[in-house]
């Protein structure tokens, strides 16, 4: 079933056509009436087809209702900061046109699961952080300032090449069963993140960072659900660098 396009609506819009859509959004208020029972708003829109959820929000905000909280910044994929739970699925706000999720229907926007709700859709992203830091985003190296550039093959630059395309957006992460019901588990985009140095010919820090994630909250918790790859907004193989990190561990060779 589709949703009935306005076709009337086309002439102040060019030839994309308009349609009406339910949003029912998660709301979280403390300070409200509600406390700290979390609760759902439904919105009726007119939207466009090129418009996503993001607009969606923005129209909820702007015109409806502007105590509604969400983060974005970029609107465009690459800040990672609108991973939201749509139709029960993690994506990006941003990158989901609505057309595309059965309009017909009400789509439920949530916040992502396993971290703290600090307000409406806006999570604390602190302990998904916490992780990330501990695996050593950065280059590690020993000795003196090199005098020219670390060269590097392309083929030794292809070796970690998906796994430099994350955004920190947290799909992977909050869509896992392990991290939901262990908030200790490191998570798939910190693994993500420690794969993307581990194999990366210029760096000497591979040892300390399977190490790290060879304790019991660490690679060796992921039971290879594929949610984080299926939630990945940037397509990186999550599931497989988290194998290619076991297996780095078990053979200790990289
Ligand atoms: S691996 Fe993908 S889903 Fe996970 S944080 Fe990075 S970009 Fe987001
Ligand atoms: S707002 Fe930046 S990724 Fe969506």
């Amino acid at each position: 079933m589709t949703a009935t396009l306005d076709k009337s609506a086309q002439g102040s819009t060019g030839e994309i056509p308009s349609f009406e859509v339910t949003l029912k959004v998660r709301r979280y208020l403390p300070e409200s009436e509600h406390g700290d029972e979390a609760y759902w708003d439904e919105y009726t829109l007119t939207m466009y087809g090129t418009d996503r959820v993001l607009d969606a929000l923005h129209k909820i905000k702007w015109d409806h209702d502007g105590s509604l909280t969400f983060r974005r910044s970029c609107a465009h994929g690459i800040c990672g900061s609108d991973a939201m739970r749509i139709n029960g699925r993690n994506r990006l706000a941003c990158k989901t046109l609505l057309k595309d999720l059965n309009p017909s229907k009400p789509i439920t926007v949530e916040p992502i699961k396993g971290l703290p709700v600090v307000k409406d859709l806006v999570v604390d992203m602190e302990p998904f952080f916490a992780s990330y830091r501990e695996i050593m985003p950065f280059l590690i190296t020993s000795g003196n300032q090199p005098s020219k550039e670390r060269i590097q093959s392309a083929e030794q630059r292809e070796r970690f090449d998906d796994t430099t395309k994350c955004i920190l957006c947290a799909a992977c992460t909050s869509s896992c069963p392990v991290f939901w019901t262990d908030g200790q588990y490191f998570g798939p985009a910190a693994i993500v993140n420690a794969h993307r140095f581990i194999f990366d010919s210029r760096d000497e820090g591979a040892a300390q960072r399977l190490e790290i994630l060879n304790d019991k909250e660490g690679v060796w918790r992921c039971r290879t659900t594929f949610n984080c790859s299926e939630a990945c907004p940037r397509g990186i193989e999550v599931t497989k660098a988290i194998q290619e990190v076991k297996q780095a561990i078990i053979r200790r060779a990289f």
